[in-house]
């Protein structure tokens, strides 16, 4: 399907473009973001940002969708999209660290899972934290997103496997949520 731009009160979403390579490089080159994540290495080069994007189709199944953030007036801040795993679909997201502290990924998530949910028969969607992911793990808290157990995880930019707290939010805690 085609990716669709989704609007909320303080920011936008919409599909990737080949011009989001500089942004795109200049935040996730950031060990701080990017030893967050488990798929995005360090250094993060702007050949990286510009072959992922090559990748990133505007016609594409919504368990592989990605989603600029935008903020109108600053352009793209950060990224929240999926990606299928073993159980079903994965939602992973990142802001530039300028962007940090101010709620945005709450806003950004939920607009997102409300398109997932909308579009998709999905009974769940996956997602989790790096142990020490405090922030990220209060905003899936706040989204409905439940504790499922733990499991080991590469984190490409550390090299190593990190201690993963492994989380779930089903269709009927999003429909149930109270945020
Ligand atoms: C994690 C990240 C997305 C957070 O986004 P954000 O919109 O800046 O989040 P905020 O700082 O506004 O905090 C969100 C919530 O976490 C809480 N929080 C923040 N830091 C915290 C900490 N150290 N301990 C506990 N809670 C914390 C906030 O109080 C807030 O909770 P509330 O909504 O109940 O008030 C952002 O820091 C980021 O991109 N980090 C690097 C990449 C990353 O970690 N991605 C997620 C991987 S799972």
């Amino acid at each position: 399907m085609m990716l669709p731009t989704l609007t909320g009160s303080r920011l936008v979403l919409r599909p990737p473009r080949p011009d989001d390579a500089i942004p795109l490089a200049r935040y996730l080159n950031d060990f701080g973001v990017s030893g967050n994540l488990a798929r995005v290495p360090f250094p993060y080069s702007l050949a990286d940002a510009k072959a992922w994007l090559r990748t990133r189709q505007p016609d594409t199944a919504p368990d592989d969708a990605n989603f600029c953030i935008e903020r109108p007036g600053q352009g793209y801040i950060g990224h929240v999209g999926f990606h299928p795993g073993p159980q079903g679909p994965i939602i992973g997201y990142w802001l530039g660290r300028p962007f940090w502290g101010q709620g945005f990924m709450r806003e950004a998530a939920q607009l997102c899972l409300d398109w997932f949910f909308e579009t998709t028969a999905a009974p769940a969607v996956y997602s989790g934290v790096f142990h020490f992911n405090q922030a990220s793990l209060a905003i899936q808290r706040r989204l409905g997103f439940t504790e499922t157990g733990r499991s080991w995880l590469l984190c490409l930019a550390r090299g190593v496997e990190v201690e993963h707290i492994d989380t779930k939010l089903t269709l009927g805690m999003w429909k149930a949520r109270s945020i």
